[in-house]
């Protein structure tokens, strides 16, 4: 057994390939409850939901199915969630737990924050995505149609368990997805990591996903993001080093319709937001290239879709939550391994006609 553990104030991050046989101790540890709500999708559950609930005894634990995809992380479908807890008999004395990628772990955390004023919930994430980034941080939210996260609450987990041997079953168009946020933590803190994310990137399609290799990936990504998130958990200041290619990748993302995946809306973002700090004079030479090659590297895609206009993108931009004063705000890196804007609160406001000559660009 291999097994990290990566600390945060109020909880820990268990990283190992065998977390789930012993989530039914964890769960009852960290957030110990009458009754259990296990949150799930359509994809995940059908795997490995059962599981979960015997673990935690099937007595208490019942199963909440929502349908997969990002396009069912709304308020109806948290609304959806709530009534049926309330319609089962769950009370203040519920622990949720978030079984699945980052739409569940969003949706059911927001659940958790709002349910009789908040109730605690454990994550176990399930998608690459979801255990490198989504899971930790305690960010909860979902989606409506003005843009990404645009309703929701911080609420921390009371643990967040992630085995990797669950992603054994993750379709590769997730693995690579999960990626891209590997890749952005490289750039914002770790040059050596981003060097050995594009190493591992590049053998993706015949690696071991539940190998020693991905568990290190996995853990190394939590330390960088709990590392942020330990110094600035409501995202004043330096948190907002995070949010680096998804400006513009939350922008494509909506503009896309849901149908862009978010990793890889958040890697064209990244390509393009890097060529944006080099245009501005604030990233080294040769940064945006690194970055490209990265991104390739991952199979993920680095250019909008032709069918995404440069001022949709622009507009969708602006109405982001990050925008200030009606201006978009962008996370930019100095170099790989280092964000810029220490003196600026992290993230800086760029004009509009810059991005869109950036966007119009060819690559
Ligand atoms: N809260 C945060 O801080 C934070 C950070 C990054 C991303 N996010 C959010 O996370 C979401 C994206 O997460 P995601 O990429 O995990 O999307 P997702 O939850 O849609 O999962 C991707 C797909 O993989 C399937 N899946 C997940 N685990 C599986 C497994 N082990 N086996 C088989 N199928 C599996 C899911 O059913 C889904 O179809 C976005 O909504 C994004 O906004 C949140
Ligand atoms: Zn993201």
């Amino acid at each position: 057994m291999h097994e990290r553990l990566v600390p945060l104030p109020t909880y820990r991050v268990t990283i190992s390939n065998d977390g789930l046989a012993r989530i039914g101790d964890v769960v009852r540890e960290s957030a110990p409850a009458h009754r259990y709500a296990i949150v799930t999708d359509s994809n995940v559950g059908p795997v490995y939901a059962a599981h979960v609930r015997n673990a935690l005894d099937a007595s208490r634990a019942t199963v909440f199915t929502i349908p997969a995809g990002e396009a069912h992380k709304t308020r109806d479908i948290w609304a959806r969630l709530t009534d049926e807890l309330l319609a089962s008999g769950f009370g203040r004395d519920t622990t949720v737990v978030a079984l699945g990628g980052g739409v569940v772990g969003d949706l059911a955390g927001f659940v958790a924050a709002t349910f009789m004023r908040g109730v605690p919930y454990v994550q176990v994430p399930t998608s690459l995505l979801a255990m490198i980034d989504a899971s930790v941080g305690g960010k909860t939210g979902v989606d409506t149609a003005a843009g990404k996260n645009l309703v929701g609450a911080f609420h921390q987990p009371a643990a967040v368990v992630a085995d990797t041997s669950v992603l054994a079953t993750l379709p590769l168009e997730h693995l690579r997805a999960g990626l891209a946020e590997a890749i952005k933590h490289g750039v914002i803190a770790d040059a050596a990591y981003f060097e050995s994310v594009c190493r591992f990137a590049s053998s993706l399609s015949t690696a071991d996903v539940t190998g020693d290799a991905m568990l290190d990936l996995v853990a190394r990504s939590v330390e960088i993001k709990a590392d942020v998130v330990r110094r600035d958990e409501r995202e004043g200041g330096v948190r907002k080093s995070l949010n680096f290619g998804h400006t513009i990748g939350h922008a494509v993302e909506l503009c896309s319709n849901y149908t862009l995946l978010h990793g890889n809306a958040v890697a064209i973002g990244m390509a393009y937001e890097s060529v944006l700090a080099e245009r501005m004079g604030v990233a080294a030479q040769g940064t945006a290239a690194l970055v490209r090659v990265a991104v390739r590297a991952a199979g993920l895609p680095d250019v909008r879709p032709s069918s995404i206009a440069v001022d949709d993108v622009v507009t969708a931009a602006r109405a982001d939550k990050k925008a200030r004063a009606g201006t978009a705000e962008y996370a930019l890196p100095s170099r790989i391994g280092a964000m810029a804007g220490a003196d600026s609160g992290w993230s800086v406001p760029v004009s509009e006609s810059l991005v869109a000559d950036v966007l119009r660009a060819p690559v």
